[in-house]
């Protein structure tokens, strides 16, 4: 039963607790061969994993769930509550049984006994019975109890009344202690987190923080902690595996991608590049490095946690403080890993079902800037030139934060990038940001809605910043706007947005800065500002050096865009 050989799938959600507006580039590629190894019956870790043997009812082994035709209508009501397939998560056993989706490496490795013991803190906010539960079980029932310290429930001001004295009663029955905290007003996942890691019982050395609606997998746990024994500099992440919100459905989460940001400071999966690949002599189940996490689901030392600085107190709600953490643990001297032997799921949704006061639009603008004001050192432009209207919010006081980073010592933002992050969306290097402008038409290209696989334009210049006529030449000679790349692929041929892809071919571009021409190299061609057909679309032609092959790359200043 082949489900898919090797699929590539595109979520765009907006995960409510951890990611917001996040891209997410999964490779699943693993989940054919468990399948495949359960129909022959092969011995292994299945069999003594008693969780994992597959047993009947909804969901088990990982399962979709079908919803049968005539309760289709109740379905989609009972969607809009969590913004997930309620009715299906309700069908599926609390307990129910998960593949085997590790790599075949991790499943034999050998972890030393006396590994740090951990809390489990997971916030949650009005989170549906079925799957918060099910979080917790699968915390308990795949979780080495002498590793398990206990479980923190921290409710972020839920409404719900089930979440209530029901909760309370009923955990108070499983087998590892597990706390509930409230929060006496809605604080946001920051602040809940804080009160969860502040709650969990001081004797254990590690705290790991988990979403509502999430499953561990056999084995999530060791790997983590084994890192963490071995460094207690190193904040760990599993891998993500997706939960179908539709269907419930497991799918495993591939290694081969790892945490990164674009321009706009929004949470992105990318490609794990080669160089990390070449660190770990193409051994996949060694961890991989990542510039940053995603954000939900991670295990750090407790004591390294208040070390670092926790979490920004000053950011609300939630939004940028997953790439603040990320930026933090590595600028001052931790490490920041995907651990691949370890794999969690978790619900990824499409959409977030609440609401929160003042909007979320203004908080993640005033976090953002926060993060980038005291950490990103002058690659903030980047940010800030493409999301123009930003710098009108306010972002409070940062000198306390300021002053930890000077306390730690942590290192410039240009070092992350050059070291942790070469392959970041922002260049280290760059000869310019701003617009280019034509010397002729005295115009500026301008790449209209930053479409990919769509013509550039020129346009009167409008020194609005905004992602339409902003570009960097770059160090690496490419003509880039966030993750897109002038591109030319045919000889007088239009000049187009394309994902850039480090390749140069047809991305890269040399400026003389004293011709003021931009040669596409690959056709050694210029850019000029229109083609014949079409008087909007620059192309590159033979080299003329006329005017209308001339262009002007500056750096834009700030005062100017805002
Ligand atoms: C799962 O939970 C059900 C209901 O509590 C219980 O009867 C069953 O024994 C559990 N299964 C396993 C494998 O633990
Ligand atoms: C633009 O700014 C960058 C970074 O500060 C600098 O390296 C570059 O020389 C500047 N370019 C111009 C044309 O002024």
């Amino acid at each position: 039963m082949r489900r898919f050989a090797y699929c590539k799938v595109v979520l765009a959600t907006s995960l409510v607790w951890v990611m917001l507006d996040m891209f997410i580039l999964l490779y699943f590629s693993e989940c054919n061969k468990c399948d495949d190894k359960k129909e022959r019956g092969l011995p292994g870790r299945d069999v003594v994993d008693g969780l994992s043997r597959p047993r009947d009812g909804p969901g088990e082994g990982g399962k979709p769930v079908v919803i049968p035709k005539e309760n289709q209508e109740k379905m989609k009501e009972m969607f809009k509550i969590n913004q997930f397939n309620l009715m299906a998560s309700e069908m599926i056993a609390l307990n129910r049984s998960l593949p085997d989706v590790r790599l075949e490496g991790c499943k034999n490795k050998l972890y030393p006994d006396n590994l740090p013991r951990t809390s489990v803190v997971i916030v949650f906010h009005n989170e549906a019975w079925s799957t918060l539960l099910r979080t917790v079980h699968s915390v308990i029932d795949r979780s080495p109890h002498t590793l398990l310290e206990e479980i923190v429930l921290v409710d972020d001001a839920s409404e719900r009344d089930f979440l209530k004295r029901p909760l309370e009663q009923y955990v108070r029955k499983l087998e590892v202690p597990v706390r509930v905290v409230r929060m006496e007003q809605r604080s946001g996942l920051i602040r809940a987190r804080l009160k969860g890691a502040s709650i969990s019982t001081g004797g254990c050395q590690v705290i790991t923080f988990l979403d509502a609606h999430c499953e561990c997998t056999t084995g999530w746990l060791e790997p983590l902690l084994a890192r963490i024994k071995q460094d207690k500099k190193t904040v760990v992440c599993p891998i993500i595996d997706v939960i179908s919100d539709d269907t419930f459905e497991y799918m495993a989460g591939s290694d081969m991608t790892y945490g990164g940001f674009n321009w706009k400071l929004n949470f992105r999966w990318y490609p794990v590049p080669q160089r990390e690949m070449d660190r770990r002599k193409g051994d996949r189940t060694l961890p991989v490095r990542t510039p940053t996490m995603a954000g939900g689901l991670f295990s750090i030392d407790r004591d390294y946690f208040q070390e670092i600085g926790t979490y920004d107190a000053g950011m609300d709600i939630w939004g940028g403080e997953n790439l603040e953490i990320s930026f933090r643990i590595w600028q001052c001297g931790g490490t920041l890993e995907i651990v691949t032997c370890s794999h969690v799921g978790h619900v990824f949704r499409k959409a977030t079902p609440y609401t929160f006061p003042g909007g979320t639009g203004q908080i993640i603008n005033k976090n953002n800037r926060r993060l980038a004001e005291v950490w990103m050192d002058e690659f903030k432009n980047f940010f800030y030139i493409i999301s123009p209207g930003v710098t009108k919010v306010d972002y409070g006081d940062i000198s306390t934060r300021s002053a930890l980073r000077q306390k730690l010592q942590c290192k410039p933002f240009s070092w992350y990038l050059e070291n942790v992050y070469p392959d970041s969306q922002i260049p280290r290097h760059y000869y310019s940001l701003g617009e280019i402008r034509n010397v002729e038409t005295n115009q500026c290209l301008d790449n209209m809605a930053r479409k990919e696989n769509e013509k550039v334009g020129i346009f009167n210049c409008h020194g609005m910043g905004g992602n339409q006529q902003v570009f960097s030449y770059t160090a690496n000679k490419e003509i880039r706007t966030d993750d897109l790349c002038l591109d030319v692929s045919k000889l007088n041929g239009p000049v187009m947005m394309l994902k850039c892809h480090h390749l140069k071919g047809n991305q890269l571009w040399e400026y003389d800065p004293v011709k003021l021409t931009l040669v596409h190299v690959n056709s050694n061609q210029c850019l000029d500002k229109a083609s014949e057909e079409d008087s909007q679309v620059p192309s590159v032609r033979d080299c003329t050096h006329s005017r209308s092959q001339q262009w002007l790359l500056r750096n834009v200043t700030l005062p100017e865009v805002f």
